[in-house]
């Protein structure tokens, strides 16, 4: 199986890298523009192994996907290529519309043609994975979980973006029978996580004994997923899926964003003791405009049709976080130095 994986230098996608090539023994070939949230360092692990390539390009870029599909023939493609965060999305939209939306396209239009070209061995069934997010589903109130036939109500300009590729990926099915599949994960943590992001940022800053910054009274809602599952969920889907279905990906494991916060305090606490408790720099701060209140992520198909499981509990993944993070100075310091401070992003100016 040789498997084109876009993004395959940020978070989830080195995941998706590590996990195909380390334990399924796939081909990997990257395609991935390096922005600031992608990191050659997440793929070290991988990048000497005969299984692994990189290519570094922009997914609009027509003429560059094409000739990656002729070069490498791929069997399948898990998308992963996207810009990710929710606040850079409110600062400025237009790059997410540019990568999330045409560079979908660009993707879909570049498989179809290749799977019409007469040099495709046709011995294996192609699958183009569009990994997409729960946030197109928008905000829950108090009860109930998103299924696949959830209706569409993205919030963000970010999750609009995703909510018009995850479309762009049906409708390629639909009319032109390209054997896509859909799947919308919850929020994800972990290992390699760009320090912008809720988990690791309050992790460094803990560990510099800065102010944790909490958006609103942090009584948002998420449904956290260790990344490693979500790349065994992906793998599942890849192999297991059936074009044209949409898999929800979640672990089960709603928790406040003041309660993810006071967790690593309390982390911190034990593996970080000394001059008071961490719990002390929580600091409520501006929420962000147009803020979810609640994601939950109904896993039921994924589970039965599937057979996927979560390993982690929340208990045991933000353990295994902090943990990596305190001991990954050398991944993470050079992009708090020289890529991303911890400055407050999203801020819409009058
Ligand atoms: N992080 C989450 O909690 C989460 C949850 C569900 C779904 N997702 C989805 O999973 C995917 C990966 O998320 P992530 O958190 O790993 O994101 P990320 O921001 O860490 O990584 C995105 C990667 O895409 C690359 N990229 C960006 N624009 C590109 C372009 N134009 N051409 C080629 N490469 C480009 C970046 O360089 C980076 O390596 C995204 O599609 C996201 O919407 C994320």
């Amino acid at each position: 199986m040789r498997v084109l994986v876009t993004g395959g230098g940020g978070f989830i996608g080195s995941a998706v890298c590590r996990h195909f090539i380390a334990d399924l023994k796939y081909d990997v070939v990257v395609i991935d523009k390096m922005t600031y949230a992608g990191n050659l360092a997440s793929l070290a692990a991988v990048a000497s192994s005969s299984h692994y390539a990189f290519e570094k390009h922009d997914i609009c870029d027509a003429g560059a996907v094409t000739s990656i599909f002729a070069r490498y023939q791929p069997d399948a493609v898990v998308h992963l290529a996207a810009e990710s965060h929710v606040d850079r999305s409110i600062s400025g939209s237009d790059v997410f519309v540019k990568t999330n939306v045409l560079g979908t396209f660009t993707l879909l239009e570049a498989a179809r043609s290749y799977l019409h070209s007469s040099r495709r061995d046709n011995s294996v069934d192609f699958r183009f994975v569009h990994v997409s997010t729960d946030e197109v589903y928008g905000s829950l109130g108090d009860d109930g979980l998103f299924t696949e036939t959830t209706a569409y109500d993205p919030s963000s300009p970010y999750s609009a973006t995703k909510a018009a590729s995850d479309h762009l990926a049906r409708a390629w099915h639909r009319t032109y029978g390209l054997p896509a599949i859909v799947s919308n994960c919850s929020n994800n943590y972990g290992p390699y996580h760009f320090p912008e992001k809720l988990i690791p940022l309050i992790i460094l800053n803990a560990l510099d004994r800065k102010s944790l910054p909490v958006y609103g009274n942090g009584s948002n809602v998420r449904d956290w997923l260790y990344v490693e599952d979500h790349a065994r969920a992906l793998g599942v889907i890849l192999t297991k899926g059936l074009p044209g279905e949409t898999y929800n990906i979640g672990g089960r494991n709603e928790r406040k964003n003041i309660e993810v916060v006071q967790q690593i305090c309390t982390w911190m606490d034990r593996l970080r003791p000394g001059r008071g408790s961490h719990h002390d720099l929580i600091t409520f701060v501006a929420d962000r405009p147009g803020h979810d209140q609640r994601y939950a992520i109904d896993a039921t198909k994924l589970e039965t049709e599937l057979g996927w499981r979560a390993q982690e509990t929340f208990e045991t993944g933000i353990e295994k976080t902090v943990r990596w993070y305190l001991d990954r100075a050398d991944w993470w310091k050079p992009l708090r130095d020289k890529v991303y401070g911890g400055e407050r992003l999203g801020l819409i100016k009058a």
